[in-house]
């Protein structure tokens, strides 16, 4: 018996092939969140985005030569960085057959086809073999998993024992007002979202999925400007936009991502672990 999982892989491809092409065309490469030191900080979205790639490459720590796993790796503009600054060897995969193509295709131009591969893979369910991987990043991609618990378990088998996990995900931050739970309706509705995750679940998570000595932060004071900045960034693409989803639907995507910034419900977090 075949069991639906929600959102199914092609939910999240239609998102990323669809509006996420238009997003990405106003935003850049990096598909996250960035990082701001405080409000005076006014870093541009390349500089704020890398950041948070700084910032994950920091958490990971791998050592050149050794092997890791993008989960979630968009068109691989993080992976490569990566590969550029540690000197590890990446494997990237999603659900997007369309961003596989891309993140190939930015690889092999920056010469570093065989440094850094990606390929179509759904988290849920990893053909990679037990303990092939040094090290491993879900670089905000845990938000579209049908079931979190699922995904870290499957990273847990692919990893060796003392690989590090590196996590920055979209989170829900209680308690929920009923203004606030609107806003993350509407993320799930129109983001291919089950349901955000929480510090709490994250918490209980990982230890029933085998990761120890984990550090979690809640870092949505530093990262939340990333909606506003990106409203301002997409509406410089409103025709591509309403020629996409119609006029009515361009204006709720638009003004939802203005009130999600300033929603303090809708968070971010940071997170480390070590699989046991
Ligand atoms: C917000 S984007 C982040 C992309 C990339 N990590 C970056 O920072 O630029 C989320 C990514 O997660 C991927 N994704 C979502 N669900 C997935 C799943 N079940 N298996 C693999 N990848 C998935 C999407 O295809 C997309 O590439």
């Amino acid at each position: 018996m075949t069991i639906e999982q929600s959102p199914a892989p092609s939910d999240v491809a239609d998102v990323y092939d669809g509006i996420g092409q238009i997003y990405g065309s106003a935003w850049g490469p990096n598909y996250h969140y960035g990082y701001w030191d405080d409000d005076a900080d006014d870093s541009s979205i390349e500089v704020a985005t890398d950041r948070l790639t700084d910032m994950m490459i920091a958490g990971l720590g791998a050592q050149a030569g050794q092997r890791v796993l993008d989960v979630g790796c968009g068109i691989g503009h993080p992976a490569l960085r990566l590969v550029r600054t540690s000197g590890v060897n990446v494997v990237g995969i999603s659900v997007s057959h369309v961003q596989v193509a891309q993140a190939n295709e930015l690889a092999a131009a920056a010469g570093l086809g065989d440094k850094a591969t990606f390929q179509f893979t759904d988290a849920m369910d990893m053909s990679f073999p037990d303990g092939s991987f040094d090290a491993a990043w879900a670089f905000e991609s845990m938000w579209h998993m049908p079931d979190r618990g699922q995904v870290l378990s499957e990273i847990a088998r692919v990893l060796r024992p003392g690989g590090r996990l590196a996590i920055v995900d979209v989170i829900e931050r209680g308690p929920v007002s009923p203004e606030g739970r609107k806003v993350l309706d509407h993320v799930c509705e129109n983001y291919a979202v089950k349901s955000l995750g929480t510090v709490d679940e994250y918490e209980k998570a990982l230890a029933a999925n085998g990761f120890v000595d984990a550090e979690i932060r809640d870092i949505s004071a530093n990262c939340n400007r990333t909606l506003a900045v990106m409203a301002d960034a997409v509406e410089t693409k409103r025709d591509e936009l309403v020629a996409l989803v119609g006029e009515e639907q361009a204006d709720s995507l638009l003004a939802f991502m203005r009130l999600s910034a300033v929603t303090p419900e809708q968070g971010y977090l940071y997170l480390t672990a070590v699989r046991a």
